[in-house]
């Protein structure tokens, strides 16, 4: 029979309490004496209300570089760490679990795209592809990248396992690899990206590398790590990561000693592929926000471009109901360990559908943007969760602005739940 979202689930010896888990979704911390305090403050209403995981978002493993936005939260060393000690704490005293997910962005690094960060370098699997070199050319991208050595590619699977180690040091029950944000890791897998003539050609070596470094550094640590298939990049791009090449990663990953997976479709690219949604007209109208995106894109007339980017990219890219699901499915009939689906999953019935299916536990990320509270009332209650998928929350972000719900329809369904008490236990 198919376990209910409330079933527990044991992963790798990890036990959780029900099928629900908070997808990572940037929290905006930062690296100051807070960053733990911010950082309890965006998670804890989600353990409060039951959630069985929560994955704290991108964390990049080195001191410089490698952050995808502003006041992203760095794990590297004893001082981060500390900083970081109250999270799980929180999150535990609440009967919640939770795994730090390990980063480091590549290419896709605030440095290349936002004008506040250009000059420093970005770590790189091989020469940038010549659509990134074109943008450069153009002034639209800041490229200035350093190919990584064979040397050089060990060093930085050894920090993801220290990473790791620090983490599970300070509290942290698991451990999750950002092997699908566009970042570095997905740009070693990617044929796209990755022209190498070292035994890192064969990207999923780096993957399997750092797992060999975080069993050794961070002993048998949960470890939870996130498979791309490229199946959405544009038509112009020809060699990505195919489904049937994905699952043969998830493979790998499984035999390595991953003891979950997350498989998720996406593009080449830093694109609305996995945030499916609407066009986010009222965030790119914003008054509020005008100076920060002509700061971050390097004046008006490039935000403008930039926005009008943006449109495009979401008509390619429009909602789709569990757009994970048959990516899912297919890993999950070639291997042993759980499968979790995340990616425009919105309601009760939806998911009891997935669950023993398509995979053994479901995720959400922008729903708990709009409803912190929400397993509490997806728990007990059932339903639909209030979040549009209008994206609104994103684009702010590129200025330094925190993940809110910047939607008033979805907030005030917010309000009318929280005056009905559908968010107490
Ligand atoms: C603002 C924002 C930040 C995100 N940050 C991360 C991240 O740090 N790591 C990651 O693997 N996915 C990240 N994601 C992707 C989500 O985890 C999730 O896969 C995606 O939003 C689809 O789920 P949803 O439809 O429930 O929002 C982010 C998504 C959003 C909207
Ligand atoms: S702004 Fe609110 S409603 Fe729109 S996608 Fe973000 S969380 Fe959902």
């Amino acid at each position: 029979m198919a376990p209910s979202l409330t079933a527990p689930l044991a992963v790798d010896g990890l036990e959780l309490r029900n099928r629900l888990y908070r997808a990572p979704l940037l929290e905006c911390a930062g690296n100051g004496p807070d960053a733990g305090g911010a950082m309890i403050e965006e998670l804890a209403p989600a353990a409060d209300a039951g959630a069985g995981l929560i994955f704290q978002g991108a964390t990049v493993v080195r001191p410089a570089g490698g952050c995808v936005a502003p006041n992203m939260t760095r794990l590297h060393d004893r001082e981060s760490a500390e900083r970081l000690r109250p999270v799980p704490e929180a999150i535990h005293k609440r009967g919640g679990r939770i795994a730090v997910q390990l980063d480091h962005g590549g290419l896709r690094s605030r440095e290349v795209w936002h004008r506040g960060y250009s000059g420093a370098e970005q770590l790189a699997v091989s020469r940038p592809p010549g659509a990134l070199r074109a943008l450069d050319a153009a002034g639209l991208l800041s490229l200035n990248p350093r190919v990584l050595s064979t040397g050089e590619v060990r060093d930085l699977a050894a920090d993801f396992g220290r990473a790791a180690a620090l983490a599970a040091d300070v509290g942290y029950d698991a451990v999750h690899l950002a092997g699908a944000n566009m970042g570095l890791l997905q740009q070693f897998l990617s044929p796209y990206y990755n022209r190498r003539d070292d035994e890192f050609a064969d990207g999923a070596r780096l993957l399997e590398l750092i797992v060999a470094e975080i069993r050794e550094r961070a002993g048998d640590v949960p470890l939870f790590a996130k498979v791309p298939a490229e199946t959405r990049r544009p038509p112009f791009v020809r060699r990505g990561i195919s489904l049937a090449d994905g699952v043969r990663v998830a493979e790998r990953l499984a035999a390595a000693g991953v003891d979950a997976l997350v498989p998720v479709e996406t593009s080449t690219f830093w694109d609305a592929s996995l945030i499916r949604g609407a066009f986010p007209a009222r965030a790119w109208r914003d008054d509020r926000f005008r100076e920060g995106y002509a700061a971050a894109f390097g004046g008006r007339l490039r935000a403008r471009l930039v926005e009008l980017a943006s449109r495009i990219d979401a008509a390619r890219n429009d909602f789709e109901p569990a757009w994970n699901a048959e990516f899912c499915r297919r890993v999950r009939q070639r291997v042993d360990v759980p499968v979790l689906c995340e990616g425009g999953i919105r309601e009760r019935d939806q998911i009891e559908a997935l669950l023993g299916d398509a995979c053994d536990a479901v995720g959400m990320a922008r729903p708990f943007y709009a409803e912190p509270r929400l397993p509490a009332r997806l728990l007990e209650r059932g339903g639909a969760v209030a979040c549009e998928n209008c994206n609104n929350c994103v684009v702010p972000q590129v200025t330094g602005a925190p993940g809110v719900c910047r939607t008033p329809e979805a907030l005030r369904e917010r309000g009318r739940r929280e005056r009905a008490d559908e968010y107490d236990r």
